[in-house]
């Protein structure tokens, strides 16, 4: 093909892979935010935890599975928890705990309890008013995790 025909073609293609990008990346932007930043962010995911563990620990039922632990311990498996949800949400936090199998295999967690902890956890969710869409994704995430977590029937 001759040169003068090449030089325009070459510039209509790049055009067309420039458009292609900038097309994808309002595409991004316009996307529905992560769930993190629908939740409200880390500040926002803290308090919930706080409210949660705090409810989770007052209960009588789960009395003996938190019988011995120190503040200090306590206070790190709530950080494991908060940069867990974080991490799982799509924020900027890194988990650095153990597994969930690791970290609950022998403590003999019933189906029961699962469900009581579950219940827990929604008070908090709507103590804080997290919607109901939000809501059900934090859900679906914790039910990813119930397989590793709960030990017996
Ligand atoms: C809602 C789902 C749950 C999540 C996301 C969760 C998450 C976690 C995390 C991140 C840790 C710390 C891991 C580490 O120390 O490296 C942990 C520890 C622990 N969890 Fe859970 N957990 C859940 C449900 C439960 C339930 C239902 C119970 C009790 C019935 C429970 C009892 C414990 C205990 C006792 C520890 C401390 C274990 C140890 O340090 O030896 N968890 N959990």
């Amino acid at each position: 093909m001759n040169r003068r025909l090449l030089r325009p073609l070459a510039l209509l293609a790049s055009i067309a892979v420039l458009s292609a990008v900038s097309a994808a990346l309002s595409a991004q932007a316009a996307a529905k935010p992560s769930l993190y930043k629908r939740l409200g962010g880390y500040d926002a995911i803290a308090a919930v935890t706080d409210d949660f563990i705090g409810r989770l620990i007052a209960d009588p039922r789960f009395e003996k599975f938190f019988a011995g632990a120190s503040t200090d311990s306590k206070g790190k498996i709530r950080q494991h928890v908060v940069d867990q949800l974080c991490n799982a949400a799509g924020g900027p936090c890194l988990y650095t705990g153990r597994t969930m199998k690791q970290s609950h295999a022998g403590l003999g967690i019933t189906e029961d309890d699962w469900n009581a902890a579950v219940k827990l956890l929604v008070a908090s969710l709507d103590k804080f008013k997290v919607p109901e869409a939000e809501k059900g994704e934090l859900a679906a995430i914790l039910g990813t995790l119930k397989a590793d977590i709960v030990e017996k029937k």
